[in-house]
């Protein structure tokens, strides 16, 4: 595996292995890597011929409250893990480099931002969508891969691509989780042992959802209502949402059909957790 810094540099390497014949997967990242991000890049080994990952913690993205400087970071020990993982390529462009001068330019997607993570990171899906294009015409992939952890920047990913014509597949792997259920994050690093303790409430709470949508409920706010008591018997959780969505769109259904996402956000201690499960009701 090689690592660069020069956007140039990447480009001249993913060339070389495109014009040798090489399909190229991207799994890009902010870093501070967990199983959930090895679970992308080994998936990107077995589907595509060269493998490119970026570590790249996104100042576009982070509110002015938010935890930029704080993020955490580990280069050397992500550098391992991306060889690990069967990673060709690790680009790790610093801000200078992947924004070299005040951005005029940015990438909005409409409607399936305006909830949710939307709501409470005002800006956060445009600096998203902003990196993300960046990411895809630097490296020009077949497939990049995503964590379905994020439910909704999966959906923003896979609009804009559709929207301005990547010619990119995007892939949504499975949420990898702690044996208590915990979702894998890097955010999980900031949890104290009782914040850390009481995390895997909204499991538990999307768990129960679902749990009563298999058994035949089908109103959308007796579903809330079922997970807002369980995240409601913590006390460390400050519950931000609990609801029940169309998978694709995104918008309220009720009564329930088709294919659903349950989700859950919720600030325990210093960390604001997200999570969410899938649901069909025929
Ligand atoms: O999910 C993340 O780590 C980031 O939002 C992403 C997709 C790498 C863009 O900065």
């Amino acid at each position: 595996m090689r690592t660069v810094r020069v956007i140039a540099e990447a480009r001249a390497e993913i060339d070389r292995a495109r014009s040798a014949g090489a399909g190229v997967g991207l799994v890009p990242t902010m870093g501070f890597l967990h199983a959930g991000h090895v679970s992308l890049m080994e998936r990107a080994a077995s589907e595509a011929d060269f493998v490119v990952a970026t570590i790249f913690v996104n100042p576009l993205q982070f509110g002015p409250a938010e935890d930029l400087a704080a993020y955490p970071r580990d280069l050397e020990t992500d550098t391992a893990r991306c060889e690990g993982a069967g990673v060709d390529l690790l680009l790790v462009p610093g801000v200078e480099e992947m924004y070299p001068g005040p951005m005029r330019t940015a990438v909005t997607v409409a409607d399936i931002t305006a909830r949710f993570e939307g709501a409470s990171r005002p800006g956060h899906f445009a600096g998203v969508a902003t990196v993300v294009a960046k990411l895809f015409n630097i490296v020009g992939p077949c497939r990049a891969y995503f964590g379905e952890k994020d439910w909704q920047q999966l959906c923003v990913v896979r609009q804009m691509a559709a929207d301005l014509s990547f010619a990119v597949e995007v892939v949504g792997c499975p949420t990898v989780r702690e044996p208590d259920g915990l979702a894998m994050s890097s955010r999980n690093t900031y949890l104290g042992a009782s914040d850390r303790a009481a995390a895997p409430v909204l499991h538990r709470a999307l768990v129960a959802g679902a749990e009563s949508i298999r058994s035949g409920e089908r109103s959308a706010r007796v579903v809330r209502d079922v997970m807002s008591e369980v995240l409601g018997s913590e006390p460390r959780a400050e519950v931000d949402y609990a609801e029940v969505v169309d998978a694709g769109t995104l918008a309220l259904v009720d009564p329930l059909a088709g294919d659903l996402r349950l989700l859950v956000a919720a600030r325990i201690g210093p960390a604001r957790l997200i999570d969410n499960v899938g649901a069909v009701a025929d």
